[in-house]
């Protein structure tokens, strides 16, 4: 299964796709977790510590590794057509941390122009070529926005969940990423509320984005700002924010209808 969260920036999309990693890997999947944004910080919504982490090289400085191993015309293409399975991705450039493994994709470099197409042609690639076992799960905590959406990213997906707050400015950016999904044959693409106060906020949500279906809920958790500033990730905290993003998840493999028994 492959699952791409996306959202404008500050909804939860990193809160979500952390936690349901966590919960994919407690609940016997093997998980690939992959921080697709340029502000990578889905490792410390893993849990994963900060000394763990410091170690890790983005995937996309792997161009010489993919050079090497393909010559030097094949690059990033031609290597994940030689090894399309999530084994085969370099040890080196993963970190595996409670039953997740992370890839980061990459920072925009200081100073640099700022441009983060290699990255997203990387992701392209990735996406498009990276074979799925039936007990495999990949997880991508997309960037902000819609830029990056491209054709082969997101058609590549089994399943896009927007993240989306009660509020007009998260409605519309939903919305434009509604729309570009489906012309780009996105197959499933639901929705999960996220910082939800009350019934009606989720009422707002609803009749906003009226024909997508809602795959749950994260309430708007005290304990969910304290933690992130304590470095603890939602999963650890337990409680509410996990019951409702173990709900998502559940939701979401029942309407996948890939129920696995582990
Ligand atoms: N349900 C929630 N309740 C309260 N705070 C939340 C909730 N979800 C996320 N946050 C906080 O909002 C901020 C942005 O969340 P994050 O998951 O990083 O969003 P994104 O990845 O969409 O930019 C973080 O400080 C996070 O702790
Ligand atoms: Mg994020």
């Amino acid at each position: 299964m492959k699952i791409a969260v996306t959202g404008k920036g500050g909804v939860g999309k990193t809160t979500v796709s952390g936690t349901l990693a966590r919960i994919f890997a407690a609940d016997g999947y093997r998980v690939l977790a992959i921080d697709c944004d340029p502000d990578a910080n889905l490792a410390s919504a893993i849990g994963i510590p900060e000394e763990q982490y410091r170690s890790v090289i983005p995937f996309s400085k792997m161009k010489k590794l993919a050079e090497e191993r393909t010559g030097a015309s094949g690059g990033y293409g031609t290597f994940f057509i030689l090894n399309p399975k999530v084994d085969d991705l370099p040890e080196k450039y993963c970190i595996n941390y409670k039953g997740v493994k992370l890839l980061v994709m990459g920072t925009v470099d200081q100073g640099g122009s700022g441009c983060v197409c290699p990255e997203h042609t990387l992701i392209k690639r990735l996406m498009h070529h990276l074979l799925v076992q039936k007990d495999e799960v990949v997880i991508m905590d997309m960037e902000a926005g819609i830029e990056h959406l491209g054709r082969g990213t997101a058609d590549a997906v089994d399943a896009m969940i927007v993240v989306v707050e009660p509020g007009q400015r998260s409605i519309q950016t939903a919305r434009q990423i509604c729309a570009l999904a489906k012309d780009l044959g996105v197959k499933n693409l639901y929705v999960v509320g996220s910082k939800v106060r009350s019934e009606s906020d989720m009422q707002f949500i609803k009749d906003s984005l009226p024909g997508l279906p809602i795959l749950g809920k994260v309430s708007l958790n005290e304990q969910i700002i304290k933690a992130d500033m304590q470095g603890i990730a939602p999963y650890d905290l337990g409680g509410q924010v996990v019951q409702e993003i173990r709900a998502i998840k559940d939701r979401l493999v029942n309407l996948l209808n890939k129920p696995v028994h582990l």
